[in-house]
């Protein structure tokens, strides 16, 4: 299982809306397959399709003690209460910021073998599920950053670039 490249800021991928997958075929499965290693390898707790150059509404989320789990086209179908955290991504090494989401939100996909499943999540998990389907909309995490917050991070990525080897962080999405 190879890992894949992770696309980084720039990269107009990431800026594109994610098609469905119509059918879970090998090629998904390898897909799968291939983004649990890159995001074991980058000791990331989610991964969307799109960051390692896919443009498939997929997404994997690291579970805790239950293990990854991936998700194929899901949605958001209910959502209650806002919280803060700190949220960083591996598209945007070394840069993180204090974002709003849902605290509690029921979510709907397909599995990994393209059965139907829903289930409620909360805190940190909720939080990377929210991370992931942005990306699937071409949405990043500085994009719901206060203005001044985010324009300066821009302009910092502009002039410094994104550094090559950012120290590996528990909150990487
Ligand atoms: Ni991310």
């Amino acid at each position: 299982m190879p890992v894949l490249n992770v696309r980084r800021y720039g990269d107009p991928i990431l800026r594109q809306k994610a098609q469905p997958v119509e059918a879970v075929t090998p090629e998904i499965r390898q897909a799968l397959a291939d983004m649990l290693e890159t995001m074991y390898h980058q000791v990331g707790i989610g991964l969307a399709a799109p960051q390692v150059g896919i443009s498939l509404r997929i997404i994997l989320v690291d579970d805790g003690p239950r293990g990854p789990r991936a998700l194929i086209n899901p949605a958001i179908v209910e959502q209650r209460g806002t919280v803060r955290g700190e949220e960083g991504c591996l598209s945007i090494p070394g840069f993180f910021g204090e974002v709003e989401r849902s605290e509690w939100v029921r979510v709907e996909a397909l599995d990994a073998e393209g059965r139907p499943l829903t289930f409620e999540a909360k805190g940190l998990q909720a939080r990377v599920i929210q991370h992931e389907l942005d990306h699937l909309d071409g949405v990043l995490f500085i994009d719901r950053l206060p203005p001044v917050t985010r324009d300066r991070m821009k302009k910092k990525i502009q002039k410094d670039g994104l550094p090559e080897d950012a120290p590996h962080h528990a909150f990487a999405l």
